[in-house]
């Protein structure tokens, strides 16, 4: 439908699609001239349109372009050049029976060329904008390499940081993340997925993969309906409200049936309840994935309920392929199951704008860069300012930072010169050469105006074990390279480099492979050959400024200690080292805030903020005992979400509400004065969180209902309002019913979740 106005101006236009003699549909009608070509369809054909192909993973090339040619393929992906594309293409819309186009896609999360911060990075920026545009370049430059799809966003809400997906998505939030997720269908895809110079957004993991038992990878999912809609669903919805054109099914069970195999989610709430027109995707072999939760005793069952839930394409895997002939045959599939799948893998492919030109984002062989990698096809200014905004200052004792361009600054740790690392996972067609360190950004920086003296002083990691699983699957080129220096020859290198140097600038944190599909952790500490180094780094006694670089929150309690300043950058990108060292020497202000909550311990987990209400809850102040606390240890999350420091202060005035009583569908407004107390320019989040006092089924003790980011000059004031209408006020109750309920809430304004200001008003 979203199409259809795109269209509506081509109505003229007829399908070249069709069968050559049959009456073609006018291609202005999107279902009309789909009806059409499906009539026109074998049940190979149609089955064949429901195949999703990895390239390099399922068969050799020649081979695929014969099964694209037989009509046995709708879609690939992990190719990512014209080049590639094309001749893929050529076998679909020119060789093929009915020369239906197919589609490529490819996991373009953060970056396709230029790799901008991780998505946890972009969230912190708080910044819309931001996100809209790291997203909008990623679709650019991904379509620029003929891929009309992203397996993206990735909005899974995620408590658990052991989980190593954490660093993919948004963070804990239901509204930042459902509002990075609009921002980033919006800037993937433009005014609509038949952007020829943007990509279609599949939003994944569908649904709850966040909250995987333990963070373990891959686990169950067992979650209560309000709990389901109140926090995890949200920011699916929000993207497929955006006009996401895809969705893809997360790999875990929902209350004991795997998302795959799941009617209720995607035929009752996906389709019926929240109205989704566009495909839906397995994740990578998760069809066959069926037998393995024991669900399906073979792959025959498997592809029956898969069809029946309502996955209609497979991604590698070849059930659809092998069982769906035979059990339409057998009348266990109505042919009607398998037409609605094809219905919508061709509505995307139309939505794409595929039917009007298979090759809108392949172009013709005379345009092909001739280096997919040139430096001119890259967004570094706009990585930058990306990078720089995603930046969380969370200590600067005595102003340590910024520091001045001039004497001897070492930069040591793993992460220094990591230009792997630094892209952080699914870097897309990013290359690592490309990668500006922190160690060339802080030359870049004091070029001609101090030395850097470097010294890498560890591994990430000393234990084997964690080096082997990092490197099993790139052991040719392993990414995780060991020195074989001993510990202490490297410790000492860097002791000696920090004695000579008047500051100390120390990167550590996760190698990116730690904070990946796949790499659940036991441990949120820095790896132990770090912490030594760090430890040694503090007896020379010159100023330590810690430079993190991780996936997730990370349990840093002795570096908030001991550390002059600490700076989470998270994977910056491409542009990462220049943007930490504009931030570093303060020719950017900081202004990134938490996404997410920093545990003390791996024993608190999970510390998000906006957790229900007990009825013995911990209270700062007060006796500890007989409350909901762990007794060997400070409660409360070490960092809370959405702290942030600056370089300037700010103060935050009393609130004041428009009015005590706020009328059904009526509005009320809360505002703040925010004033800049320091010297110099810079900006902050104002947060807004609500709390209904008193209601029919626990609520959460604060939830972010809005946020406004501000820029103020020293001295300068401003007065935030926001505005706060019923809608702000609702909540699932027992029965799954979306209402406010009459009664006291409280309206709390901060600039973090934790030191807020707060005042009540009742809705009649
Ligand atoms: C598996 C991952 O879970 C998913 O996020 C990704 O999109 C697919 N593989 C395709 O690469």
């Amino acid at each position: 439908m979203r199409m259809l106005s795109t269209l509506a101006v081509a109505a003229s236009l007829v399908c070249t699609a069709g069968l050559a003699g049959a009456a073609p549909a006018p291609m202005g009608d999107k279902n009309a001239f789909i009806a059409d070509l499906i009539g026109q369809m074998t049940l190979e054909e149609k089955i064949g349109q429901l195949r999703l192909i990895s390239i390099g993973q399922d068969m050799p090339q020649p081979q695929l372009i014969k099964e694209i040619a037989a009509g046995r393929v709708g879609g690939t992906f992990n190719s990512v050049t014209r080049a590639d594309n094309r001749p893929l293409q050529d076998a679909a819309a020119r060789q093929s029976r009915l020369k239906i186009p197919i589609f490529f896609a490819y996991d373009v999360v953060h970056g396709h060329r230029t790799v901008f911060p991780i998505s946890l990075g972009l969230a912190s920026s708080w910044d819309m904008g931001v996100v809209e545009q790291a997203a909008r370049i990623s679709g650019l430059e991904a379509s620029a390499d003929g891929l009309d799809a992203t397996f993206a966003p990735m909005v899974d809400i995620s408590r658990d940081p052991r989980w190593g997906r954490t660093s993919e998505g948004f963070g804990e939030d239901p509204h930042l993340v459902s509002q990075c997720a609009r921002a980033s269908v919006k800037g993937f895809q433009g005014a609509s997925p038949a952007n020829p110079q943007g990509v279609m957004a599949f939003v994944k993991h569908f649904a709850l993969y966040g909250a995987v038992e333990g963070g373990r990878d891959y686990n169950t999912v067992d979650m209560s309906p309000q709990r389901m809609y109140q926090d995890y669903l949200p920011p699916y919805r929000a993207a497929i409200d955006a006009g996401a054109g895809g969705v893809m099914i997360a790999l875990n069970s929902v209350n004991g049936v795997p998302a795959t195999s799941n009617t209720w989610l995607l035929r009752d709430l996906l389709r019926k309840e929240w109205g989704f027109k566009g495909v839906t995707v397995s994740d990578h072999g998760a069809i066959d994935e069926l037998l393995r939760h024991g669900v399906a005793s073979n792959g025959r069952e498997a592809a029956k309920l898969a069809i029946q839930a309502g996955v209609d394409m497979s991604m590698a895997d070849s059930r659809y392929l092998e069982q769906l002939p035979g059990l339409v045959k057998s009348g266990d599939v109505p042919v009607r199951l398998i037409d609605d799948a094809v219905r919508e893998v061709l509505g995307a492919k139309y939505d794409m704008g595929l039917f009007q030109d298979p090759y809108r984002r392949i172009g013709n062989a005379a345009g092909d860069p001739a280096d997919v990698n040139a430096e001119a096809r890259l967004h570094r200014a706009e990585a930058r300012a990306a990078a720089r905004k995603s930046l969380v200052l969370l200590e600067n004792r005595n102003q340590t930072l910024p520091l001045k361009k001039s004497g001897t600054v070492a930069v040591i740790g793993p992460m220094a010169d990591a230009p792997i690392d630094i892209m952080g996972s699914w870097s897309a067609a990013g290359k690592a050469t490309q990668s500006v360190t922190l160690l060339q950004g802080m030359r870049d920086a004091l070029a001609g105006n101090g030395k850097v003296v470097y010294a890498r002083g560890a591994n990430v990691t000393d234990d084997e074990r964690v080096v082997g699983y990092l490197n099993f699957l790139n052991w040719d080129n392993p990414e995780v390279v060991q020195d074989k220096r001993s510990p202490g020859d490297m410790i000492a290198e860097a002791v000696e480099a920090a004695r000579q140097s008047d500051v100390i600038v120390v990167a550590v944190g996760e190698s990116r492979g730690m904070s990946h599909e796949a790499s659940s952790r036991t441990s949120l500490s820095l790896p132990g050959s770090q912490q030594t180094l760090l430890k040694a780094l503090r007896t020379t006694g010159k100023p330590l400024v810690v430079v993190l670089m991780n996936g997730r929150p990370l349990t840093v309690n002795w570096e908030k200690e001991n550390a002059d300043a600490l700076l989470e950058t998270w994977y910056a990108g491409t542009e990462g080292g220049h943007a930490i060292a504009d931030v570093l020497f303060g020719d950017e202000n900081p202004s990134g805030k938490l996404p997410i909550s920093f545990p003390r311990s791996l024993g608190q987990i999970p510390t998000y903020y906006n957790h229900l209400r007990i009825g013995r809850p911990f209270t700062p102040g007060k006796p500890p005992n007989y409350t909901s606390q762990y007794f060997e240890e400070e409660s409360g999350p070490l960092y809370p979400f959405g702290y942030g420091l600056s370089y300037t202060t700010f103060s935050l005035s009393d609130i004041t509400l428009s009015g005590q009583t706020m009328p059904r569908n009526g509005k009320l407004t809360a505002s703040v004065t925010v004033k800049n107390t320091g010297q110099r320019e810079g900006e902050t989040v104002v947060q807004l969180y609500v709390q209904d006092v008193t209601a029919s089924v626990v609520r959460p003790v604060k939830e972010l209902k809005d946020f406004r980011k501000v820029l103020l000059k020293p001295g300068e004031s401003r007065v935030v309002t926001f505005p706060i209408d019923e809608d702000k006020l609702k909540f699932f109750n027992a029965r799954l019913e979306y209402a406010a309920e009459p009664g006291d809430f409280n309206v709390q304004i901060g600039l973090d979740s934790e030191s807020v200001r707060q005042q009540r008003f009742a809705l009649q």
